[in-house]
């Protein structure tokens, strides 16, 4: 009996040693170089952003650069924080997803084990073209965005930015699309639209293009003032929300032929809520960002729509977002479907003290839907993760969010040392206080959306 254990036990050794060996059962090459076995996986998963004029602060193309962060590389890529893609792909798959695959961390291991050598210069491959000022094509339309300066050591900015227009008549659009100036320094945008009607308001131009969101900024409704928003009666008008957003490393999302679009009114604005530079220790730097857009000929014959659970939702955030310090909160949101939908992106989205986040939905019949798992909560990349296919959620179903937040002195990003109570303060913005809501964009189901791809349209 004794025996017998000990042989299972080396039997397991032998196999995971050889599993070691094998880089996860793909056959590893006696030498990794860089030429034939590194380049690759860092042109296909991380130049998108560690090139130059990319979004991240160094550049992991050239042979010299991706060299000085072997070590520093193999280490993230196997603890999983690059590339960043907080949703764990076990749980559901969505479009566009980065996440490596064991062989491809074994790889970079090796090639640190191996000593980092370059390898036959013939056997490079070419750099993928990275698109430059739109990721879809060509727009019909480009608006800029009020250049703002950050100054030389400033910290993290987050304003609230005005892009106002005027068309000779009403449109549609296919696609609204935000294009950073300087990838580098703009961290995240979220934007919505206010759609006027023309006879309401005579000056869309009028007021200030940028508030900044932080210390005397009071509340949303006066920088919505100072923005000159209302009407010209002081009503508000329509709200169209998350009809732009932005992330590194993230495109444009342009879906088959009829679902999806805009309405653009002849007088609009588009309202970039939150839009994030980060921390600027180089010298003064000028940002000239801008929206492109895609006309459609047609009006979007299954517009899509979203509601959200949580803060500012449907259904709140329950049991409250009173975040005593010192704890480690769970909080979760239900709503209840009520027709049959198709679900195409949702966006989780939680402040610096989110620890995880989870969502699904279960049917009347008790079967789980799995909507997304993200174990380890990261501030900075707060995907819109967009289905591969459409996921159907039928009547009756309810539709559930937990996060789970962290206010002790063990999480990183607690923004207060020693640890405060945090609330969600009615909604702020302000990343310093909390916020809880998972957004979800849909459309009213029809048959055959189960088979419907997603996949970005090119
Ligand atoms: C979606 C954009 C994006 C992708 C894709 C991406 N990175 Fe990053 N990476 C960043 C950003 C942003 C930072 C933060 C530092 C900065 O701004 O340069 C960063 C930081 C790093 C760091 C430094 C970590 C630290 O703590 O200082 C390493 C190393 C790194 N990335 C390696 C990689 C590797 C290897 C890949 C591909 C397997 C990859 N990254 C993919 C955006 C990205």
């Amino acid at each position: 009996m004794v025996l017998r254990r000990h042989f299972v036990v080396l039997v397991a050794a032998v196999a995971a040693l050889l599993v070691q060996a094998c880089g996860g059962g793909n056959s590893m090459p006696a030498t990794v170089t860089f030429t034939q076995h590194v380049a690759p996986v860092l042109y296909a998963n991380c130049a998108i952003c560690h090139r130059p004029g990319g979004s991240a602060h160094f550049s992991l193309v050239s042979y010299a650069d991706a060299r000085k962060y072997a070590v520093a590389n193999a280490y993230v890529t196997r603890r999983r924080i690059m590339p960043p893609w907080p949703a764990d792909p076990h749980y559901t798959q969505f479009v566009g997803q980065r996440v490596l695959d064991e062989r491809d961390i074994a790889l970079l291991e090796k090639w640190v084990k191996d000593g980092t050598p370059e390898g036959p210069a013939d056997k490079l491959p070419a750099l993928p073209q990275f698109p430059f000022g739109s990721q879809v094509g060509t727009p019909d339309m480009r608006i800029p965005v009020q250049p703002y300066l950050l100054p030389a050591g400033s910290t993290d900015k987050f304003l609230l930015v005005k892009v106002p227009y005027e068309l000779p008549a009403d449109t549609f659009a296919s696609l609204i699309e935000f294009i950073p100036g300087r990838a580098n320094i703009v961290h995240h945008v979220n934007g919505d639209m206010v759609k006027y009607e023309a006879a309401r308001k005579t000056d869309v131009f009028a007021g200030d293009r940028i508030v900044e969101m932080a210390g005397d900024t009071a509340t949303l409704l006066q920088a919505y003032q100072r923005l000159g928003l209302p009407n010209d009666d002081g009503s508000y008008p329509v709200l169209q929300k998350s009809v732009v957003n932005y992330l590194p490393g993230v495109y444009g999302q342009r879906y088959p032929d009829g679902l999806g679009g805009y309405r653009l009114p002849r007088k609009g604005a588009f309202l970039l809520n939150d839009m994030h530079y980060g921390f600027n220790n180089k010298a003064d730097v000028t940002d000239s960002s801008y929206i492109n857009i895609f006309f459609s000929p047609l009006p979007p014959n299954r517009p899509v729509q979203e509601f959200q659970l949580g803060t500012w939702g449907v259904v709140p955030a329950e049991p409250d977002m009173q975040i005593l310090p010192n704890t480690i909160k769970p909080v979760y949101s239900r709503y209840t479907v009520p027709a049959d939908i198709s679900i195409l992106t949702i966006n989780p989205h939680m402040h610096l003290l989110g620890k995880s986040f989870k969502a699904y939905a279960l049917k009347p019949g008790g079967d789980t839907i799995r909507l997304i798992s993200i174990p380890r909560w990261d501030f900075n990349w707060q995907y819109f993760y967009t289905f591969k296919k459409m996921v159907k959620v039928p009547a009756g179903s309810i539709i559930v969010a937990e996060g789970v937040y962290d206010n002790t002195t063990a999480n990183l990003n607690n923004p207060f040392s020693p640890p405060r109570l945090v609330t969600d303060q009615n909604g702020s913005m302000k990343a310093t206080d909390e916020m809880f809501q998972f957004i979800v964009t849909y459309v009213p189901y029809q048959p055959g959306d189960e088979e419907v791809s997603l996949e970005r349209k090119r």
